[in-house]
Formats: structure tokens, sequence, C-alpha cells
């Protein structure tokens, strides 16, 4: 797959993520709280079983999000012109994005941008095939790394797409500095489409992120697996388990790695002591109120435009557009 990829390597190069990997990976087992970065997750196999996730039956965010795009795709692609941009973080299998695609007009860029290579190459090659007037031009790259977009970003007024609650995986802090990384590279009146799940309850919550059939756990699993191929180390799967949480005060689901024994795990010739019990946080997924989402994405520098919203107020869909807060410069173009 990665001898043709169809997808420009632009941020990161394979000797690179090696790089940062084994050093995030170090790092994040080193702490006394052992962690890992999320984005991990999603290698290939990672990706596919993220993509059967979001057919489960409890995992209602993307199909929710999906009933909301379907009802307002006209609305939310108005704006969208011919020779514009329209760029997706995370964009994954992009398959919720065809109902906004269906309705761009002719000679729009889609831009497509992930970590998963293998997410990009099968989303890009069905892209093609499906809409034969549009031009797919993916990146692989790090979301959060504005240094990394094409120029051409800066200079139009381009319309940027962040759904599947994506923006959840960062701590607020983190989303609001990522907010206004990306208003300080992007014109005045650039758009932002992005999907936010709300608060519910823990009845809806849990089994959201720990199915019965076990996919999600086969996904968190699936980093150690990642971990024992690319940085020589021997994690013994069965002795973690999946664990899915729910923490009140920060309003966010947890997923972690739980030891079901004492044991000592080798990753990168380095030794990793764990307890029985002890975990390895993975991830996490903030839930918001809709107002909370809309001050903290006015303080990074977006007004809201609209906010769209399922019939039983499960998920969101902000509309926002960067503005400039009085007493502040125009930030320079990229
Ligand atoms: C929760 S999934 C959402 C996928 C898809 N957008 C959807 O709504 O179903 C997160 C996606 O973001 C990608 N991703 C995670 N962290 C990333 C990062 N820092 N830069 C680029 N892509 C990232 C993952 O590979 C994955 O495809």
């Amino acid at each position: 797959m990665a001898g043709n990829s169809s997808a420009i390597r632009v941020a990161v190069d394979q000797s690179s993520i090696d790089f940062q990997f084994a050093r995030d990976v170090v790092e994040g087992l080193s702490r006394r709280s052992k962690s890992l970065p999320c984005r991990y997750l999603y290698d290939a196999r990672g990706s596919e079983l993220f993509e059967r996730i979001t057919s489960l039956p409890e995992y209602y965010p993307t199909r929710t999000e999906a009933e909301i795009f379907r009802h307002n795709a006209v609305q939310l692609t108005a704006p969208i012109a011919g020779g514009d941009f329209f760029v997706e973080f995370g964009s994954g299998s992009s398959i919720k994005t065809e109902l906004l695609l269906a309705q761009l007009p002719a000679d729009v860029t889609y831009m497509p941008i992930d970590v998963s290579q293998t997410a990009l190459d099968e989303a890009v090659e069905r892209l093609r095939m499906r809409f034969p007037g549009l031009k797919v031009t993916p990146l692989i790259a790090d979301f959060s790394d504005v240094s990394e977009w094409p120029l051409v970003l800066g200079r139009r007024r381009p319309t940027l797409f962040f759904p599947g609650s994506t923006i959840g995986n960062l701590h607020p802090a983190e989303a609001s500095a990522l907010l206004s990384r990306w208003r300080a590279a992007l014109p005045q009146g650039a758009r932002l489409i992005i999907g936010v799940d709300l608060r519910k309850g823990l009845d809806r919550l849990l089994p959201a992120y720990n199915d019965a059939q076990g996919v999600t756990a086969a996904f968190n699993l699936n980093l150690l697996v990642r971990i024992n191929r690319e940085l020589h180390a021997n994690f013994d799967l069965g002795r973690f388990a999946h664990e899915a949480i729910y923490d009140p005060r920060y309003g966010r689901i947890e997923m972690h790695l739980i030891s079901k024994a004492r044991q000592t795990v080798t990753v990168c010739g380095r030794s990793f002591d764990f307890n029985l019990g002890e975990g390895i946080h993975t991830e996490n997924s903030y839930k918001y109120n809709i107002s909370d989402f809309q001050e903290l994405a006015r303080l990074a520098g977006w007004k809201t435009l609209s906010v769209l919203k399922d019939g039983n107020d499960d998920f969101s869909v902000h509309e926002l557009e960067t503005f400039v807060a009085p007493g502040r410069d125009e930030p320079a173009f990229l």
C-alpha cells in the first residue's frame, strides 16, 4: 500500500514517526501515571477497527453526526464556491464527508489530512471514483502543526472541517490552543465546521466506549500490538484489559489499558514495571455543553455562525468563522 500511495507525505516521514513514536512511548510509560498520546491508536489496523466502531449499535456519535450533515448539507456547503479549498482534519475514512462533498460545486479542492496513511489511501481511491469532478489532494500530516499547511490555505478563505468530535480527544486547554493556532494561520472570514459530542447520561456514554462485541477493547489493545511491532516491545496482550470510565470532574470518558498482573515489560530496550491494576491512559473524550464550547471557540478567535443538533441533543455541529477581537490585530497570513 505504502509503495503506490497517492497521499503527499509532508509533515512526517517514516523515520521521524519512528523516532517520535519511540520517544513519546518511552516518555509516556516513564510517568508516574502512565499515558500514551491517542493519535498512536491509528495505525492501519487501528483505523480499520475505528471504522468498525463507528457502525456499532452502542456508538451513537457517528450516525448522529451523519444525520445532522444529511439534514443540513445544503446550508453547510452553500458558502463554498468553485475554486475553493475544503480541508478536513483527521479525515479517516471520509465516509460522513461524502454527504457534504455531494453538494459541492465543480472545481472545489478537497484536502483530507490524517496521520493514518492507509485510511487516507483507501478514502482517496473511493472518493476519486465516486466524485470524478472533485480534486482530491490528501496530506499525511499532524493537524496541529500549521507550519506544514500548504501556503494556499492561508491565502484563500478555506472551509475547514473537523468532524467526529476529534476535538474532544484534547484537554480543553489544548483544544483552545489548537483553535487559536488555526485561527492565527487563516484570514478573517475562514469557516470551520466542527463536530462536538455533548454531555449525556452514563447509560449512553459508557457502552459507547465499551461495546458488547469488544471492538473498542480490540482498538485500545491494538496500541500494544503496534508498540510490540514497531518498538521491539514484549507486551503480553492477555495480561492487559481495556477499561472505559467517566470522570465527572472533567466531563470526559477515559480509556485505559489495565495490567492484570504485576509484570515488567521491555520497550526499546527499557524496562517498565506494572503493578496489578495499574493502567496506561490511552485516550480522553471530553463531552461539552454547547455554550461552554462556544465560549472556548470565541476565546480562540472563532465566532459562532450556527449550531446544529440532532433531535435528542446527543451531538452538535458548530459552524464557526474567524474574527478579530476588538483591540487585536489581524494575524499575519501564512
Ligand atoms: C475519532 S477519528 C475520526 C475520524 C473521522 N473524521 C470521523 O469523523 O469518523 C480521529 C481521526 O483523526 C486522525 N488523527 C488523530 N490525531 C491526529 C493528528 N494529530 N493529526 C492528524 N490526524 C489525526 C486519526 O487517524 C483518525 O482518522
